[in-house]
């Protein structure tokens, strides 16, 4: 168990006015903000990241969105990070997500779902590698 995940405010959550309401439910949680920037993803570099769902149906549109505008990276520090923040963002369906998640308050659909968040160790550092250099973790 890693004390770190990786997350991003997806495009539809920042152009929507939504960074400072996601950031306030993730430092009400009890997580440090480690490292965060806000930035744009080519489509290149947003199909190398979800390379993992290359073969799914809706690669294409989800590469397409997640290079559509900006978006907020983050690391995040918790005790059992990775576990309490899927929790803290609900189901990747907003309408299977439970009250009081990010995505129930934020989402719109489960393309344009606000937020992401690493679902295994492994992944929090690889996907905090991908957007983080060793001098910008704290
Ligand atoms: P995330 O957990 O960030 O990583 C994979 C993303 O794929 C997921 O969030 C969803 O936003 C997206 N996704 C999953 N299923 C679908 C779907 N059926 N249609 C569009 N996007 C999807």
């Amino acid at each position: 168990m890693s004390n770190r995940t990786f997350t991003m405010i997806k495009p539809d959550a920042v152009a929507n006015g939504h960074i400072g309401g996601i950031l306030n439910m993730i430092n009400a949680a009890g997580f440090r903000i480690v490292a965060m920037k806000m930035t744009q993803l080519s489509a290149a570099k947003a199909g190398e990241f979800y390379a993992v769902h290359k073969e799914r149906p809706f690669y294409g549109e989800l590469v397409e969105f997640m290079s559509s505008g900006h978006i907020v990276a983050a690391i995040l520090e918790k005790e059992n990070a990775v576990e309490d923040f899927r929790k803290l963002i609900g189901a990747t369906n907003p309408a299977n997500a439970e009250e009081g998640t990010i995505r129930k308050k934020y989402a719109e659909s489960i393309g344009r779902n606000a937020v992401h968040g690493s679902d295994s160790d492994e992944n929090a550092a690889i996907e905090g590698d991908f957007f983080f250099s060793g001098l910008e973790k704290f």
